[in-house]
């Protein structure tokens, strides 16, 4: 098989950065070869998200430049993957003529079926068909994968477009996804974060099987090399005690849970369909902290949501600092089709949104810098990445709580190391490596 070349770009969450990697790896398997150089690749390849309005924006303006390339390389084809392909469907094709294949993401494996059919005319794979098969993954990082539990969601957040781009819930079995992590680990991973829309509302419709999200974790624990098990995005409605408690008992599952909290107002939350309070919300913080005190906790919130006051909005303040946030996702309302809050009456002025965004960002940012604080004289186990971004003469990883450590002393990529860190701001930690833990280690 003559080399191929294939260039992917990727937009949106970490199922979709998971989705990208099946490609590659499904790719590899054709003779496809991944390039940096769009301009010389075979396959230009897209792996959209539809999840806010600038996503869509980014994305058209890239596949101008990839028609371009096609333009001057007739033979090059051009893929367009994911949410944002499914939830237009056949319109790809009438509104960009030039792409070749289209699909949901449901369809990975369907990119194998069309490159190597007879014949390459324009086709769409929109159905839903739960899971994308088995496909083997090119990781981006030897020792960390990702491991998708179930797909779709089951919930109607009335801001949310993945039910209508993504389906119903479906969980992947027990036993499959055991299986499945066992192989990863045999392959050198140590970090498994497990990917689902609502996490822990896994396993609870599985035939003939039902299963729950806490004794996923606990059968995952169980894998002798596995050392950490990360997850998201749970949904505060299904943060049980069962799940908490696994969470804590569990010596792989890190001290980190991402809990989208999106307001602070119950009114707020109602009309987002999101079925919890804001006192349900804050008592599933004080069970985390309960049985895991020091567990690092981030959250997605949505500011400007149709109606929201700025009552509403204070009472988003006063969550966010009762809450004391290690870090936070803020995005401004954007009406996506097919969703009941597009149809709803907007009266907050787009001004307003953008202050009161600013607001909320400086108030995460001040909780999370003195939240941040208290890692400072510890030493934390850090999963090393590679060098650090902005130093390339430092090493950066990752702890247990999910917060950027970069730090001085040689380690190397994949490694556990122990840092004794020395500063923190409300992104990252700073430190140095700790010869004296890594000896007393070994
Ligand atoms: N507008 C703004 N933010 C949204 N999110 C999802 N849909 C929208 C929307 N229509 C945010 C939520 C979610 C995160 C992944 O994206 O906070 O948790
Ligand atoms: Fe969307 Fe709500 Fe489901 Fe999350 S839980 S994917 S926000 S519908």
């Amino acid at each position: 098989m003559s080399a191929r070349s294939v260039h992917i770009t990727t937009f949106g969450c970490q199922m979709n950065e998971h989705d990208s990697e099946r490609m590659l790896g499904m790719l590899d398997a054709l003779g496809y070869a991944p390039t940096e150089d769009r301009d010389a690749a075979d396959l230009i390849l897209f792996n959209t998200c539809s999840i806010r309005e600038k996503a869509d924006d980014r994305f058209v303006a890239h596949l101008r430049q990839a028609a371009a390339v096609k333009r001057r390389r007739p033979e090059t084809l051009i893929g367009v993957g994911g949410c944002w392909a499914q939830s237009v469907k056949d319109q790809v094709f009438r509104q960009f003529p030039f792409v070749d294949v289209a699909f949901g993401p449901g369809q990975v494996h369907k990119l194998a079926e069309f490159l190597t059919s007879d014949s390459l005319t324009a086709q769409g794979f929109f159905e839903f068909e739960g899971f994308t098969g088995h496909l083997p993954a090119r990781r981006a990082r030897d020792v960390q994968g990702w491991v998708q539990i179930s797909a779709g969601c089951n919930q109607r957040c009335s801001y949310c477009i993945v039910p209508s781009t993504r389906g119903r819930e479906v969980s992947r079995p027990l036993e499959e996804l055991v299986d499945e992590v066992r192989g990863l680990v045999a392959d050198g991973v140590r970090e498994v974060t497990l990917l689902g829309q609502n996490v822990n509302s896994w396993g609870v419709r599985l035939r003939p099987h039902p299963s729950t999200f806490a004794t996923l974790l606990r059968e995952l624990d169980a894998i002798e090399g596995l050392d950490r098990i990360r997850y998201t995005s749970p949904h505060p409605q299904d943060m049980k005690e069962d799940v908490v408690l696994a969470h804590a008992e569990c010596p792989s599952v890190c001290e980190h849970v991402h809990l989208p909290l999106q307001a602070g107002s119950s009114r707020i939350l109602k009309l987002m369909r999101r079925t919890y309070t804001r006192e349900h919300f804050l008592d599933r913080v004080a069970l985390i902290r309960e049985h895991v005190p020091d567990c690092a906790i981030t959250t997605d919130i949505i500011v400007g949501f149709p109606g929201e006051t700025e009552a509403d909005f204070q009472e988003t303040l006063e969550v966010v600092d009762e809450v004391g946030f290690d870090g936070a996702f803020t995005f401004i309302f954007s009406p996506r089709r097919d969703t009941e809050a597009a149809l709803m009456e907007d009266d907050v002025p787009h001004e307003v949104k953008v202050a009161r965004m600013e607001r909320l960002v400086e108030l995460v940012q001040r909780r999370a810098h003195e939240r941040a604080q208290r890692f400072v004289g510890r030493t934390l186990e850090v999963l090393v990445e590679g060098p650090s971004r902005h130093d390339p003469s430092r090493m950066r990883g990752r702890c247990r709580h999910n917060k950027v450590v970069n730090f001085e002393g040689l380690a190397v990529p994949g490694e556990l190391v122990p840092v004794e860190i020395t500063g923190a701001t409300s992104q990252t930690l700073t430190g140095e490596l700790s010869l004296v833990a890594r000896a007393a280690a070994f």
